[in-house]
């Protein structure tokens, strides 16, 4: 088999075929998970002309049934595509879709309702766009092209809808979420006052915003809001989903962020590696909160073409408030596991410095892993590296400066080949940071495959916990050419996208490794190989 099949994920979100980016209006209803996305039906890359809603159905969110398009250009204000929007469902269950339509008039873009044709069709297969459309355009401190997106609708105490539209303000780098109201969903009218803004961000795409409860995992309903909720807002800008978590009311329609977006590493962010565009929504049958995240390609054009396909969503996440308050954890769904088959598993060992030692028995192109590390011995140790004073974040997220690194790296090395020329390291350090010790991680794609014509990134972040108490953990669901490594129980992610050339199939491992001057000991590890789900591989029409 080509590269091209063999680099195909198994149990990540794709259409069969060409392109997708933003997941759009996810939701459930009726007996059935929905997820649209922006879709070019016709190729595999992004389309400047024709963008549409594709739509898939499912009962457990790992296998899909791909359906006919649910929203297609048709209609003078959006006759030049149909981009990202949101599903609100209405008391009384109905849902409905905001999206952002491109009018005939120099592709300006403006907000658009649709409805289910047919509201007993579980599937919700068509969709009515109402005369009274477009029911919002670009106010004057705002560019034609630089309004869109909108949010799912939440309602205030006072019964009034709420919802949020990316936009920029002419002129600046002002990036902010306008917000809207409307009694009925259909006269919707600008409030004075953005939700948010901040300087140097740039244009806000696909902003986001839901309550998250204070006191456990639980989601809630986007209009709930009370003292046991917090609210966070996220915006997509300079190609990173960044959130700030705050407080909200409704009353006198203001957002109090705990910090500011500054459009830099100290912003926080969903995930540290590839993933924009991300969509959230409230599960009411398990009582979630999940957000899917686009995950753009990072091979060219050239093999897109050749693939036939191009972008996939990253994994259902489930997200809720840490309890610090200070971030969101995201998790994998439950369902995922359902996929788990084969498994090896290891007890507590030593991982020598050097170390390379492979993992088998599983499907290393296709599996997930767990795997927890201790650093049992870490005492006042002035040899560790000090990262404060001279040590940029680009060389600590690096996989291959080990300098002056006592532990770490160390972790796994995935989609690996035999001899290791192919190999995507997800790593930890540790280094002395202030009085005590900073965890960094990274994912680090540069020697991830031996062909040129890729994008080869070494993500990385810092990871919240005091390794002279905590366990070091680790999660990596690893699929052919994606894999997501969730750091410490979800508090930090980081999504690799690779093609490795030599690593594929049955030849792909799995390795621990440790490249640090000092042992490590791995407490735990387990890993499973994973079935293939049923990816719109039926579609039925
Ligand atoms: C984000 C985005 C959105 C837009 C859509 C178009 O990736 O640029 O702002 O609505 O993609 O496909």
């Amino acid at each position: 088999l080509p590269n091209q099949v063999l680099n195909r994920t198994s149990f990540h979100f794709q259409p069969q075929r060409n392109w997708l980016n933003d997941p759009n209006a996810p939701m459930y209803y009726k007996g059935f998970y929905h997820l649209f996305y922006q879709n070019n039906p016709l190729a595999p890359e992004f389309s400047r002309k024709k963008m549409i809603w594709g739509h898939s159905v499912s009962q457990d969110m790992v296998n899909w049934i791909q359906l006919e398009p649910a929203l297609s250009p048709s209609e003078p204000y959006d006759i030049n595509s149909c981009w990202s929007g949101a599903a609100t469902i209405l008391p009384d269950g109905r849902p409905v879709i905001l999206y952002t339509g491109l009018d005939n008039n120099n592709r300006t873009q403006v907000t658009v309702v649709a409805e289910p044709k047919d509201v007993s069709d579980p599937l919700l297969r068509e969709w009515v766009k109402p005369k009274y459309n477009p029911v919002m355009v670009p106010p004057s401190n705002v560019y034609h092209d630089c309004f869109r997106d909108p949010t799912t609708a939440w309602q205030g105490e006072d019964g009034i809808w709420r919802v949020l539209i990316g936009a920029k303000v002419k002129d600046t780098e002002t990036g902010m979420a306008i917000l809207y109201r409307s009694d009925d969903f259909v006269k919707w009218t600008k409030y004075p006052v953005n939700l948010l803004e901040a300087e140097e961000t740039g244009m806000w795409e696909c902003p986001d915003f839901f309550p998250v409860s204070i006191t456990g995992k639980e989601g809630v309903d986007t209009s709930v809001n009370n003292a046991n909720v917090r609210h966070v807002l996220k915006a997509s800008f300079g190609g990173n989903d960044c959130y700030v978590i705050g407080k909200y009311s409704s009353e006198n329609e203001e957002f109090l962020g705990d910090y500011e977006f500054t459009k830099t590493s100290a912003d926080l962010r969903y995930d540290h590696g590839t993933f924009y565009a991300s969509k959230a929504f409230f599960d009411s049958v398990k009582n979630r909160r999940i957000n899917w995240g686009w995950v753009v390609e990072t091979d060219s054009k050239e093999d897109d073409f050749k693939k036939g396909w191009a972008g996939l969503m990253t994994l259902p996440r489930e997200m809720w408030l840490d309890t610090s308050g200070k971030r969101l954890i995201q998790w994998p769904i439950e369902e995922i596991n359902h996929l788990r088959t084969k498994s090896v598993k290891l007890d507590s060992c030593e991982i020598k410095t050097g170390a390379a030692f492979e993992i088998s028995g599983i499907t290393a192109a296709q599996a997930d892993v767990e795997v927890t590390f201790n650093l049992p011995s870490l005492e006042d140790n002035p040899e560790i590296l000090e990262a404060d004073h001279h040590v940029d974040d680009a060389t600590l997220f690096d996989r291959d400066s080990s300098v002056g690194c006592v532990y770490g790296p160390f972790g796994l090395l995935a989609l690996a080949s035999d001899d290791l020329s192919e190999q995507t390291a997800i790593f930890f350090k540790v280094i002395r940071r202030g009085n005590g010790y900073a965890v960094v991680m990274g994912s680090n794609e540069k020697r991830s495959s031996l062909r040129d014509n890729v994008k080869k990134s070494s993500h990385g972040t810092f990871v919240d916990i005091n390794p002279r108490q905590e366990k070091i953990s680790l999660r990596c669901l690893i699929d052919h050419s994606i894999i997501e490594s969730y750091a410490a129980g979800g508090k930090s992610v980081i999504t690799s996208r690779v093609y490795p050339k030599l690593a594929i199939g049955e030849a792909a491992k799995l390795y621990v490794f440790n490249d640090g001057t000092r042992g490590v000991t791995m407490s735990s590890l387990e890993a499973w190989s994973m079935r293939n789900a049923q990816i719109n591989t039926n579609t039925t029409y």
